[in-house]
């Protein structure tokens, strides 16, 4: 599987060397060893509450529900199963198509979905995604647009996925988020058989985020191998622009999946907008 969406630049080749060279460790494409462990990791994210935010937000613009959803990098598919719970608690079938670019992701996904044959799980860059006008509600959490260094693929994606007046919703973590919490600092998390360390560089100049995922072995302490996460911050005006170009309507923006109006204190940006 080609993951050329990463592209390395000179601190990613620097780290290779240092590692492969220096400590002769293994170095794993984004989300393949972390794929395992990602459900467990984000264990305290609020996706039931994301699930109701999303949903609450397109019925009260759209008096309905959405029935076709595609999200774009969905990884393990955790936002589906809550929207998926949400809406049969509501006694509303839908139909949820997941597209992620790492396999290892959408093993998990499947999984946790065996059976259930609301959900289909798709292997393949976003961008490569083949269109079809079908889908009432277009999504991508978790700042995955992080990982993507030209947007104009995916605003282009959703538009030609989304019925008219279908929705598209999209969040990105803030540059003040990542200043404030992540910047020159490693967090270690503890996940089963496994520690995680996590290191994060904001590299300001090019707005890009380099993060660092180690991975030991909790009773050796062995590295047992390193993944490489190049992801760039898209300035909020640029994110504006897109939407613009691609003739999205209605725009709202708020803040940490509320109805927060956008100031330094957010941490998460979301958008929703009408195609
Ligand atoms: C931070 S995770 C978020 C996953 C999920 N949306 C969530 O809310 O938990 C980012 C995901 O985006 C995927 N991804 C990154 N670039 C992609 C691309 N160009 N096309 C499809 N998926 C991509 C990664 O494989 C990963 O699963």
């Amino acid at each position: 599987m080609s993951h050329y969406y990463y592209r390395p630049s000179l601190l990613a080749t620097k780290i290779f060397f240092q590692h492969f060279f220096l400590k002769k460790m293994q170095f794993f494409e984004p989300y393949t060893h972390f794929s395992a462990i990602y459900d467990q990791s984000m264990q305290t994210v609020a996706y039931e509450k994301w699930a109701d935010y999303i949903i609450s937000m397109y019925n009260s613009r759209k008096s309905g529900y959405p029935k076709r959803i595609l999200d774009l990098g969905c990884g393990t598919g955790r936002l589906g199963r809550e929207i998926f719970r949400l809406m049969k608690a509501r006694q509303v079938q839908i139909s949820y198509v997941g597209v992620d670019a790492s396999e290892g992701m959408l093993e998990v996904a499947s999984r946790s979905t065996k059976g259930n044959d609301s959900f289909t799980w798709h292997h393949s860059r976003m961008e490569d995604f083949p269109a079809s006008r079908e889908f009432d509600l277009v999504i991508s959490t978790h700042t995955t647009i992080n990982y993507l260094s030209d947007l104009s693929p995916f605003f282009s994606k959703s538009k030609s996925c989304l019925i008219r007046g279908g929705v598209l919703f999209f969040d990105f973590t803030s540059k003040e988020n990542i200043l404030r919490n992540f910047h020159d600092k490693e967090f270690e998390e503890s996940l089963g058989d496994e520690i995680m360390v996590w290191k994060t560089r904001f590299e300001k100049a090019r707005n890009l985020i380099h993060v660092e995922l180690n991975f030991h072995d909790t009773k050796t302490d062995e590295l047992l191998g390193t993944e490489y996460h190049l992801q760039y911050f898209h300035e909020p005006n640029e994110i504006k622009r897109h939407l613009a170009r691609f003739g999205f309507s209605k725009i709202e923006l708020g803040g940490d999946y509320k109805k927060n109006p956008i100031s330094k204190k957010v941490d998460m940006h979301h958008y929703f907008a009408i195609k």
